[in-house]
């Protein structure tokens, strides 16, 4: 069966709480039992963790060698600072996608730039918790195809 990783990068940890009106209500916990019965349906399985630390992400995308095939990645403000977490996901030369729940292309500058999205096979970004219902179903599909 296949096994997939699911990281959560910085902050993500308060979503519910945090800006509601740009993240939504949906708690972080709620988003993950989304994705396990998502899994369920696809018949693979999810490992899923959170971390706001950098080197936590890569060490996690490290280990994924030998264990997971695919990556599902939101990596919050990672994702527009953080060369380290894109050189992982080169390194391991896994397929990965890249969700955000925010369309970032709507929001600052600042954001419109992701340093993961070179590395990805994809993105989606723009469709709250169901980005990352959308981005497992792109991942499994592509990874039962290849
Ligand atoms: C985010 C968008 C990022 O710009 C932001 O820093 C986040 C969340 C999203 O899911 O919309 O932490 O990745």
């Amino acid at each position: 069966m296949l096994n997939i990783l699911v990281l959560h990068g910085p902050n993500l940890n308060l979503l519910g709480k945090r800006e509601p009106g740009v993240y939504g209500s949906m708690t972080l916990n709620e988003i993950d039992k989304l994705l396990e019965q998502e899994a369920r349906s696809l018949q693979v399985k999810v490992s899923i963790q959170q971390s706001n630390h950098e080197g936590v992400l890569v060490d996690a995308i490290h280990a994924m060698l030998g264990q997971h095939q695919g990556l599902l990645i939101n990596a919050g403000a990672y994702t527009h600072t953080s060369v380290a977490i894109r050189d992982a996901i080169a390194a391991v030369n896994l397929p990965a996608v890249e969700v955000h729940l925010s369309n970032i292309y709507r929001r600052e500058e600042f954001r419109h730039h992701s340093f993961i999205a070179p590395v990805a096979i994809g993105q989606i970004s723009g469709f709250g918790s169901e980005s990352y219902r959308l981005g497992l179903q792109a991942l499994v599909n592509y990874l039962n195809k290849n």
